[in-house]
């Protein structure tokens, strides 16, 4: 059966590779980033699917996507609460406002307007899926990164809570906790922490293995993948569920 899926901060990095993964499953995609050079360049790759350049925060850019795709589509079925954003890096007294501001914004504010849409057009559906990517930071504290660390357990409780509203209406609420992601975002939260650590990035790259038991970084695809399954008819009791898939995060302290 073809689903109907929605993932925010679809045109780049792992949102992308969750985007692609249902499409060439046969599915109908729809995406939103507020990168517009990014989200032409996925509509040019991709013109099956629903595109639209809006930023997670903002309130009238999101209901504007969110109602275009419930006019096309009259539902939804799986619906990723992707975004989100590194922060600032650094102690907690030299961080500026605005920027803790920013990451808990894009990262919780984000997820609520994603997920209060779906959770309208789920419920009278009665079925659905909603993923909300928090990070292995959702799981343990993170040093240097406390606006992250702090918005990304916010949507552990989210998760948990959304989970307990909507089960009763067929509703399946995960979050997923990605380790460490090859790639672009990865490269530049390196460089962000050894200059705010004062070490080498190659040093901070190593130090993001060492707590961790399988002693390995992770792919996007990785991460599509435990969303396609529990999206799959395999996954269909699991709700309520923090799925890291990270190798096993022992610690995040360095
Ligand atoms: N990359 C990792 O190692 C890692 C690890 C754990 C969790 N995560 C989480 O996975 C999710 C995706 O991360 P990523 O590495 O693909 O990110 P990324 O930084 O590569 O960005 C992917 C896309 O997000 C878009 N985006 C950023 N802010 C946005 C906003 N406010 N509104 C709409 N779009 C926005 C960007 O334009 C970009 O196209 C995030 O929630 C992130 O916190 C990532």
């Amino acid at each position: 059966m073809t689903r109907r899926v929605l993932v925010t901060a679809g045109a780049a990095g792992i949102g992308k590779v969750i985007a692609e993964q249902f499409l060439s499953s046969g599915d109908q995609v729809a995406i939103c980033d507020a990168d517009a050079e990014a989200v032409a360049a996925f509509a040019a790759e991709h013109p099956e699917a629903i595109t639209a350049v809006a930023d997670v925060t903002n309130e009238a850019q999101m209901d504007a996507f969110l109602e275009s795709v419930e006019d096309a589509w009259g539902g939804v079925d799986v619906c990723c609460a992707n975004a989100g954003t590194g922060g600032p890096a650094g102690r907690i007294e030299d961080l500026a406002y605005d920027d803790w501001q920013r990451c808990i914004a894009t990262n919780v504010h984000g997820a609520y307007l994603t997920c209060r849409w779906a959770a309208r057009v789920m419920q009278a559906q009665k079925s659905g899926l909603i993923t909300i990517t928090s990070s292995t930071a959702g799981i343990a504290g993170y040093p240097f990164r406390s606006p992250y660390a702090a918005a990304k357990w916010a949507l552990i409780g989210l998760t948990k809570t959304l989970a307990m509203e909507l089960g009763p209406f067929g509703i399946r609420v995960n979050a997923i906790c990605p380790g460490a992601v090859e790639g672009d975002r990865m490269d530049r939260v390196l460089a962000k922490e050894a200059a705010a650590r004062g070490e080498s990035e190659d040093a901070i790259r190593a130090s993001y293995v060492t707590g961790v038991s399988m002693k390995t970084w992770v792919t996007a695809q990785d991460v599509a993948n435990s969303i396609a399954f529990l999206a799959s008819d395999a996954g269909d009791k699991i709700s309520g569920q923090v799925l890291a898939i990270d190798g096993h995060t022992e610690t995040l302290a360095p």
